[in-house]
Order: structure tokens, then sequence, then C-alpha cells
């Protein structure tokens, strides 16, 4: 069977990008919407971006509603608001969520029905100009088809899909990403790096993926610590903004596998942020998962450095468990107890939240595939 590959149809990266886009805006539209949040707004990206679009003489207009997680009523309110505005394509500038708001709202201007009957299905029509300029180095939505809204009726993170989804133009400029605070910059580069590993290691990994996912580990292993300990190391904050982009582009030719699978419930019942209920999980799905595929992982591990090239398959798996342990210390990153996650509670919610689990598709990519049972036993375990 043949593989397929898609990419966004144009990149612009690497330092002054943004200052330099305004070019290629120019061709996608005459009046952008741009989505964004309260913090683009304070942090000064908003406006870097508005003087751009003003010197390239394209109107704009501002929608800066997207706070938290993407829902599907701030999706509701961008698409009245775009009509009301009369715009004809769309700038997300921001993380993931922003970005994600950005593609829900285009897909929903153009295709009939409300977001959920989407589910489990693709968007198929084509969708406005979408241009997604990324503030974080991690969730890669500049380069996927897929977009995460939460659907507040049902407290379900909606895994929402089509090849028009993905971005006609991303720009990724790393100058942007030394606003994000250290929290988010460790948040987000764990997303990446789980975005990488779950891409190599999935039933649906290809040689072209495979080449976008091994390069981000290498970049991340060498530079995440970096950028967290010091945001303005410009090196490692380029290093990460590239690699969020490459994982972006190998899962989404690959898809993720469990981490992300096991991730959304967490996300959805608790409100924990995505890169955070990854990094949560990271450790012990990837324990699961090396089991009788240690070959895929001691190559990341080799890739990467965190052992020597000479070592068993065996011992090169366990090792790349061993490095994203200490790298999960190194970043902060909290278990559900100290993030303050009411243990009764979460045991009442273990059986939906391995069944949306399942239900979202992913678990399914795993080499080692987890069955209901083994997934709660995988949430059990993160009470140690
Ligand atoms: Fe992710």
């Amino acid at each position: 069977v043949a593989d397929q590959f898609i990419i966004p149809k144009k990149i612009l990266y690497g330092n002054h990008a943004l200052s330099q886009a305004g070019a290629y805006l120019k061709e996608l539209g005459s009046n952008a919407l741009i989505i964004t949040d309260q913090t683009m707004i304070s942090s000064g990206n908003v406006a870097k971006l508005t003087q751009i679009l003003n010197e390239a003489d394209i109107s704009f207009e501002v929608f800066a509603k997207i706070n938290s997680e993407p829902t599907d009523e701030m999706v509701f309110h961008g698409i009245q608001y775009y009509d009301k505005m009369n715009c004809d394509f769309l700038v997300g500038l921001g993380g993931g969520s922003v970005i994600d708001a950005m593609k829900a709202i285009g897909a929903m201007k153009t295709h009939p029905g409300k977001l959920p009957d989407y589910l489990g299905k693709e968007f198929k029509g084509p969708l406005p100009n979408l241009v997604a300029i990324p503030t974080t180095a991690g969730t890669g939505s500049e380069a996927t088809q897929y977009t995460i809204i939460l659907d507040t009726k049902n407290n379900v993170k909606m895994l929402l899909k089509g090849a028009g989804l993905i971005p006609s133009l991303a720009v990724v400029d790393p100058e942007l990403t030394i606003s994000a605070p250290p929290k988010i910059t460790a948040y987000a580069g764990i997303d990446a790096l789980a975005h990488a590993i779950e891409a190599y290691t999935s039933r649906k990994a290809q040689p072209l993926s495979d080449q976008f996912a091994l390069s981000a580990c290498k970049r991340i292993f060498s530079s995440l610590k970096n950028a967290f300990v010091n945001g303005t190391d410009m090196e490692a904050r380029s290093q990460m903004a590239l690699a969020s982009l490459e994982a972006g582009i190998a899962f989404n030719n690959s898809s993720v596998t469990i981490v992300h699978g096991m991730s959304r419930p967490i996300g959805a019942i608790f409100h924990v942020p995505h890169g955070l209920s990854n990094a949560m999980l990271l450790e012990n799905c990837l324990s699961f998962a090396v089991k009788g595929s240690e070959k895929r992982f001691a190559d990341i591990a080799r890739v990467t450095g965190v052992t020597s090239e000479h070592v068993t398959d065996s011992q090169g798996g366990e090792a790349l468990i061993y490095a994203i342990r200490n790298l999960c210390y190194e970043l902060d990153i909290p278990s559900l107890k100290s993030y303050g996650i009411d243990k009764y509670k979460y045991f009442t919610v273990l059986d939906k939240m391995a069944e949306d689990a399942l239900k979202s598709g992913s678990p399914a990519n795993t080499l080692r595939t987890p069955c209901k049972k083994e997934i709660i036993k995988i949430y059990e375990s993160l009470w140690g």
C-alpha cells in the first residue's frame, strides 16, 4: 500500500520570518481575522503582526478570545465575528489552542452542521486560507490536518481531521517563542517530544515521517532543557521551533499513539493543559509500549545520544525511558497529585477516560496495542 505524505503549502521559517511574511500574506486575502489570545496582545506579538499587515496593506480584525484550550463555543463566536467583519482569510497567532481554534472556525465556515458531526469523519471540502504563526514550540499544529476542540456538553476533547485544515502558510519565527514562560516551554516541548516518539513508533510510521521524527527527537534532547532554563537562549529556541515543526509534520502523516490517546481525556475532565497531561503520561505509557517493539525505541535512544550506538535494542529502549524520566524531572513536571487532581474523582472516571481514549483511535496506532483493561492500569499507575 502506498503512503500519503502531506505538509503545509508554504513554510517560512527562521529568525525574522514574521517580518518577511507580508508578501506571502498578501497572496492569501485582503481582510484577515486574527485569532489570538490576551497574552499575545500584552506580549506585543499581536502588534508585531498587525504592523506587518499594515505595511502589506492588508485589513484585519482581531478576535482575542481563545484564552484557554479551545471550545465549541469559542469556535461558534469566532465564525459569527468572521462573518460580521466580512473577513476573507484567517491568521492564528499563538499556541496550539489558538491555531486549533482557527482551524475549526475555518472548517465550520465551509462545512454544514455542527462540530461533533465530524467526529470520526473528515472535513472533505476546502477551507478559507489559514495562516498559522506559532508562539510556542510544541504543538506542531502549524503543520497538521488536526484540530482538538472541547465539546463542552459531553466533556470530550474532539479530535477532528481533514487535509483542508493544514495551513496554507506556516510562519515559524523562533523570536516569537521568547515570551513563552518556562512552564509553557516545558509542556509544549514535551508535547513535541511525544509527537516525535509516537510518530516514530506508530503502526502508521513511514520512511518520510521517520526522518522528521528522528530529527525532532535529536533537537529536543539537545535543546529543550536549555530553552526551559534560559528562555532567551536563541539557539535553543530556534532548535525547538524547528523540532516542533518537524514533529508536527511527522505525526501529521503517521499519527500519534497511546500517549495522546490517553492524554485527551485527562485534559477534558480535569482541565490539565495538553502538553502537561502528555508529560504526566509519557514515561508510563512508553514503558508499556516499548515491550516487544524495542527496536524502534532503541533507534531513538541511539540517534539522540542518550545511549551509545552499540547497545542492544532492549538496553536502548530502557535508556530512552530513563532519559525521558530524567528530562521530565529536570523540567519540573508535576504529578497528578502535586498538580492538585482529586484522587477520588480520578478513580471514579477511569472507565470513561479509558473508553474515550479508545474511541479517539490513537491507542490503536501503538505497536503494542493496549486493551481497555491495560489503559485503566496505566491510568492507575500514575498514582504510584
Ligand atoms: Fe500534542
